[in-house]
């Protein structure tokens, strides 16, 4: 380096010729490490990094994790478990751990694994070209602060390269709803919100380069309150803002939490035509007792009275949530509440888990009102097969009606499209259609987890 200035925090990773280095990203978990995944493969790509679909061919490899359970926590270990191979055939490889069990578990994760070089939590991948410098130059990182700034801030423009028609879009992080089973408020931290403009700025470009869908990310996204011109807009004016761009036709938003749906949110499934009938909005249990020992800060009757409301003004919203089975102190009660507000809220599709304790907070400190292990298993597997019974009956009901169909991609067979209806079903058809088209669809059939239909337009 010519410049005595340059230090290993601002060198550039690579001179001009530098062959092209490789790497590889592995996300687990929600959309928002999507999203983030994808911009950090942007940052690196200003580094000289292209993104490989294989660890075999990299010169870097990053896992972008998840902490939310248990299991998805330790998977990350078997993971690199796999990797040692790579590493002693190539000792130049590095590895990098980004995501929330980096965030969780920071240096504990090179005392378990001592060949990662970098762990890097979800607030610090700005720094991501710095700490792979360092890394190169043998030095280990473990960077898990929350700083001031916001990280998108510091993160290079994004490239203009074409895009697939639906793209997700961070507006805010953290969350500080404090459920006693969750470890996000303490992985992801305080709620922040990105500025208005910034996120217009964002949404312009994406649909510039080909986007007609955006789905706004946030872990409580509903609580989102980003500033413009000094005053403090909700989640419904950035939407509505949103949708005043022209070829921008779809917008959805997750994750919500019940006690955030405002007013203008509600009113805005009503009248903004953009805003897709689906909506994600966990309830997590049907029981009061429950909902009080989670600390969700609502009850069974608020949230249907709720779904009432926002049903008011967009009859055909298609609902869905998660559910927990088995939190500490569940009785065989308390589960039945839960199978019944799935049916009196009329879910159209939901995740269920088996509650799983995690380190820090509250709830895995009631270690001795623990449901019986083979107990939350079957009541598990009586709730998936109930949220089934009701997702199966909602696709037959699409059957004979006309739908609206963005198309994303080509089918495995020969002719076949995909898109997703307004309700987020996956649709097949085979025809002519071009990929970002909205086309009219007559449904003629479901699948598990999809519908099959014939152009109508
Ligand atoms: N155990 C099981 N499920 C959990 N979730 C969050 N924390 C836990 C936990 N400790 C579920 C919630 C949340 C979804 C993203 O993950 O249902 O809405
Ligand atoms: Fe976790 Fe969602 Fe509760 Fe926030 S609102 S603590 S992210 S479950």
């Amino acid at each position: 380096m010519s410049d005595e200035n340059t230090t290993l925090e601002n060198a550039p990773l690579e001179a001009a010729d530098a062959p092209v280095k490789k790497l590889f990203i592995k996300t687990y978990g929600c959309q928002m490490n999507v999203y983030d995944s994808e911009r950090m493969a942007e940052a690196m790509g200003g580094s000289g990094y292209e993104s490989v679909d294989s660890p075999e061919a990299a010169d870097m490899i990053l896992l972008n994790t998840c902490h939310i359970r248990e299991k998805a926590a330790e998977k990350i270990y078997s993971e690199l478990g796999r990797y040692k191979d790579l590493k002693v055939q190539n000792p130049d490889l590095k590895i990098g751990v980004a995501g929330c069990v980096a965030q969780a578990e920071g240096e504990e994760i090179i005392r378990r694994q001592p060949m990662v070089d970098i762990v890097v939590g979800p607030q610090s991948y700005h720094r991501l070209p710095a700490l792979t410098a360092k890394a190169i130059a043998g030095e280990k990182s473990v960077e898990t602060d929350f700083p001031e700034e916001d990280k998108f801030d510091h993160m290079p423009a994004r490239p203009k390269a074409r895009r697939a028609p639906v793209a997700f879009l961070t507006v805010q992080e953290g969350c500080d709803k404090f459920c006693a089973f969750c470890v996000v408020p303490y992985t992801r931290g305080a709620e922040v919100s990105r500025p208005v403009d910034r996120i217009l700025d964002e949404a312009r470009d994406l649909v510039s380069r080909g986007v007609r869908e955006i789905t706004l990310l946030g872990q409580n996204v509903n609580g989102y309150h980003g500033l413009k011109d000094g005053k403090v807009w909700g989640l419904a004016a950035l939407i509505r803002a949103l949708a005043k761009i022209d070829d921008l036709k779809r917008i959805r938003f997750t994750t919500s939490h019940p006690n955030d749906m405002d007013d203008d949110l509600i009113a805005a499934h009503g009248d903004c035509d953009k805003l897709m009938p689906y909506l994600h909005l966990p309830v997590q249990s049907g029981s009061d007792p429950i909902l009080k020992a989670m600390n969700r800060k609502h009850t069974a009757a608020q949230y249907l009275a709720l779904i009432a409301r926002i049903r008011a003004v967009r009859p055909d919203l298609h609902l869905s949530g998660d559910f927990i089975v088995g939190f500490p102190g569940e009785t065989d009660q308390d589960f039945e509440d839960t199978m019944e507000i799935v049916r009196a809220a009329g879910f159209g599709t939901a995740y269920s888990f088996k509650y799983s304790p995690r380190p820090g907070t509250p709830a895995a400190e009631k270690g001795d009102k623990m449901v019986e292990d083979s107990v939350a298993h079957a009541r598990l597997h009586r709730l998936q097969a109930l949220i089934t019974e009701q997702q199966v009956a909602t696709q037959e009901a699409m059957v004979g009606r006309e739908l609206k169909v963005l198309f994303e991609k080509a089918g495995r067979l020969e002719g076949q499209m995909i898109g997703k209806s307004e309700y987020l079903h996956p649709v097949f058809v085979t025809g002519s259609v071009e990929i970002g088209d909205i086309r009219t669809v007559r449904i003629t059939g479901t699948e598990r987890n999809s519908l099959a239909g014939e152009l109508v337009d």
